[in-house]
């Protein structure tokens, strides 16, 4: 019996998808804890490629329950056309979706705000433009609304009038959101709302009688620790808390129960959107990741901003969620490569620094000081055990472990689920997960 929390360490896209795919086939149900439809998780299973945003990547494994924690922000047009997509695809999801009923909806207005928030306010983040930053506001400010706000339509309706009055009134002349109007908003959210009232639960209540049964559950993180509200590069994050500790407050599940956290990794680093990127390369090698890893945003189509990996960001993510052994991922990108470097200190203004200075403007003044190993120049692709990986790549994960303090108990070569090698560590024995 292993319940267990899997997090992204770095500015998100380190393949959370996969992992959480791959790891499903072990356990009973995946539980999503925040976040919203800014989040895209890729998973490949044969030649097909699916890319979630909301609902759970264990959808994909036959019977495994799926569940939106109350801390998920849902947007209901984006989650019923994804339902829509799975159920395409003969994905069965009648059986298996749940949806928490308090998690809260993202309206046509937060997206409003979002955008024009992004073109003319004093600080532009690089959003998704989804909405996510004034959902959660709303929440935050208990001005929000609950997919099981629904249940009760006349309440709802005159809810969605005086908040939409309240934003109206306090726009601009210019805003669009002056083009809405309660009683079409009302009427498409009811249509949608019909459409999934079917898989609402108390999700707290379900998870806890699953774990109180010994069914084993998997906490899926969106986004990454960097991007976390509370512990990333505030103001260049999103508005969750997509850090472990997220996990219990997302799901109403108590940190008691809670057997340990992966965290995913990328075998370099990436970013979508703004903020300080210390190890961002610009030239033919940050392209060269770009290209190989194929990095463009799942969600946006942006490309992403790619850099070597980053041992002090890592260390962060190590201690800020307490990790207790790591993921690997896009080891293969690096198959080229004369040469791999990671950065393990930061130069600052004449000091040397060897922990992440989580300030944004410290971190923008941050020149990064590198370590260089020889690369393997032969392909991984593929490889299912770390036997047959090559010499100079054992060494560099070897340093990776070393840099990081954490064990490495999965490693990823390529974006299919035979491209995986698990790793006999005690972390994924104690878990069942190696056997
Ligand atoms: P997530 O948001 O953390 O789930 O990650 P994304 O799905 O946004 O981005 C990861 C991308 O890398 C996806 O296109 C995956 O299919 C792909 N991917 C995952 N693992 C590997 C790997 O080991 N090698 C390669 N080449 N691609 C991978
Ligand atoms: P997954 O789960 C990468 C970034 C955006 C922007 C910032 C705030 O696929 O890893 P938001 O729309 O959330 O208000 O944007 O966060 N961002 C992501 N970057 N992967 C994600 O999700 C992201 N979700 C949000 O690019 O910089
Ligand atoms: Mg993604």
């Amino acid at each position: 019996m292993a319940n267990v929390i899997v997090v992204g360490t770095q500015w998100g896209d380190e393949g959370k998808g996969k992992v959480v795919d791959i790891l499903s086939e072990s356990f009973d149900a995946v539980v999503r804890y925040q976040g919203g439809n800014n989040a895209g998780h890729t998973i490949v299973v044969a030649e097909e490629k699916v890319v979630l945003h909301l609902v759970p990547s264990g959808i994909l494994r036959m019977g495994k329950i799926c569940i939106l924690g109350n801390g998920v922000v849902i947007d209901l047009p984006a989650l019923t056309h994804e339902i829509g997509q799975l159920r395409k695809l003969k994905v069965r999801v009648e059986d298996t979706l749940y949806i928490g009923k308090s998690a809260h909806l993202v309206l046509p207005y937060h997206k409003i705000l979002d955008v024009e928030r992004e073109r003319h306010g004093s600080q532009k983040i690089g959003t998704t433009g989804r909405g996510i930053g004034p959902a959660y506001a709303d929440k935050m400010a208990r001005v929000g609304v609950r997919i099981g706000d629904l249940y009760d339509p006349v309440a709802f309706r005159e809810r969605l009038a005086a908040v939409l009055a309240e934003k109206q009134a306090q726009a601009g002349l210019e805003s669009l959101l002056h083009t809405l109007d309660a009683t079409t908003l009302f009427r498409e959210q009811m249509q949608h709302f019909e459409q999934v009232k079917r898989f609402l639960v108390d999700a707290s209540e379900v998870v806890n009688r699953f774990i109180a049964e010994g069914r084993r559950i998997l906490f899926e993180g969106a986004q990454g620790t960097l991007l976390d509200v509370d512990l990333g590069t505030y103001p260049y994050v999103t508005s969750s808390s997509a850090t472990a500790g997220g996990a219990c407050t997302g799901t109403g599940v108590g940190p008691t129960h809670i057997d340990g956290v992966v965290g995913v990794m990328k075998a370099y680093t990436t970013r979508v959107g703004e903020g300080p990127f210390p190890t961002e390369l610009t030239d033919a090698t940050g392209q060269l990741l770009r290209d190989r890893g194929q990095e463009y945003g799942a969600t946006t189509g942006r490309p992403r901003r790619c850099g070597w990996l980053d041992a002090l960001a890592l260390r962060y993510a190590v201690r800020v969620n307490g990790l207790s052994t790591l993921a690997l991922t896009k080891l293969d990108v690096l198959d080229t490569l004369p040469h791999i470097r990671v950065c393990t200190a930061y130069q600052h203004r004449g000091n040397r620094l060897s922990a992440f200075p989580n300030e944004t403007g410290i971190l923008a003044e941050c020149t990064p000081v590198y370590e260089e190993q020889p690369g393997w120049e032969e392909s991984t692709i593929g490889a299912l055990k770390l036997e047959q990986l090559p010499k100079a790549c054992r060494a560099y994960l070897d340093r990776l472990q070393e840099l990081t303090g954490v064990d490495i108990s999965l490693i990823s070569t390529g974006p299919r689920r035979d491209q995986t090698i698990l790793v006999d560590t005690p972390a994924f024995r104690g878990w069942g997960l190696h056997r």
